[in-house]
């Protein structure tokens, strides 16, 4: 068993997947480990901050285009919006994989209050000062099963990532070894921790998200601080903002049709695909469903989190 800081290399990454480190209790992409370690030593978090965790492919771009949208409402109308012409990833960074990137430490000195952050990490993961101050964290998860097909579809869109196959991937989860894994592991803690302090964490689900975004966006809202007004609810603020946030609407934006990230070589294209609720029918057979459901429901009894794993189900 590994110590709890001592980073344990995959014995199982294979050529064509990202390595992996098994580190704090998760398997962190080896390459980000110095930076998370960076980001815990000095990350001082403020009351007001909010940081936005997910697992990747769970919604992390929507989410960011929506807290960005909800607390900027009153400096931008949505037509003049930053997000028209950078992608939801430039306007909230992660912290892990780009403000404590190659070593640097950000300088906060110029970034106005409240701000906003992301991160995929595990919440044993976090900077402590995140933990004990009143910053606030919003939550958004996904069902693991649509997780592992948008995952695969994302990691093979870049060349050199091409042949990484789709079993390969599914094992990964399956042994609770992938990108900032275990899944279980990372939903059960950000919900033990939602349940226990919902002032601190809001936990979202894509799926109800798809749903009904509206009763979704008025709870994000008042959770970060900024509830929409009564002149805005009649004014249709809300569906505003959830039209504007639209896979639709920002696949369609240059930006994300042909840009890369400001931060990194990364197409930003491949971050908008379907969105859709149980595409992972088209793509893994009844057997694999019914072997990975059987893992995910034994790590998940008792907890009273679970995950509709299609629109209908
Ligand atoms: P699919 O691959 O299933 O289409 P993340 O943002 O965490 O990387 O997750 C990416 C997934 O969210 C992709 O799912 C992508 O299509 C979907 N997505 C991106 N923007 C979205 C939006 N505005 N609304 C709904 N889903 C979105």
């Amino acid at each position: 068993m590994a110590e709890e800081n001592s980073p344990v290399t995959s014995q199982h990454s294979k050529k064509h997947a990202p390595a992996l480190t098994h580190f704090q209790g998760h398997w962190c992409l080896s390459q980000l480990v110095p930076n998370v370690i960076s980001f815990q030593k000095h990350f001082q978090a403020l009351d007001d901050d909010i940081v936005l965790a997910s697992k990747p492919k769970t919604g992390t771009t929507w989410l960011k285009s929506l807290a960005f949208s909800i607390m900027n409402r009153n400096r931008f109308t949505l037509s003049d919006s930053p997000l028209n012409s950078s992608n939801p990833h430039d306007l909230v960074p992660y912290f892990e994989m780009t403000l404590y990137k190659d070593g640097q430490i950000p300088d906060f000195a110029d970034v106005s209050s409240p701000r906003l952050f992301s991160t995929h990490l595990p919440y044993q993961a976090l900077a402590e000062s995140i933990k004990q101050s009143n910053s606030r964290i919003v939550y958004i998860a996904r069902n693991p099963l649509d997780v592992i097909v948008s995952l695969w579809h994302f990691i093979t869109s870049k060349p050199e990532r091409a042949d990484w196959t789709l079993e390969e991937c599914f094992e990964q989860f399956c042994r609770g070894e992938e990108a900032y894994g275990p899944f279980w592991d990372h939903v059960l803690r950000y919900w033990k921790e939602s349940s226990e302090k919902p002032n601190k964490v809001l936990f979202l689900k894509y799926e109800d998200m798809k749903e009904n975004a509206k009763p979704h966006i008025r709870k994000m809202a008042e959770f970060m601080g900024f509830p929409f007004s009564v002149e805005e609810e009649t004014a249709g603020v809300i569906e505003e903002i959830a039209k504007f946030c639209s896979l639709s609407n920002l696949k369609d934006l240059e930006v994300n049709k042909t840009g890369t990230l400001a931060a990194s070589p990364r197409q930003t294209k491949p971050f908008f695909r379907k969105g859709e609720v149980g595409d992972y029918v088209n793509y893994l057979s009844n057997s694999a469903v019914e072997r990975f459901c059987k893992i995910f429901d034994e790590k998940l009894s008792g907890s009273g989190l679970t995950f509709r794993m299609s629109l209908s189900g």
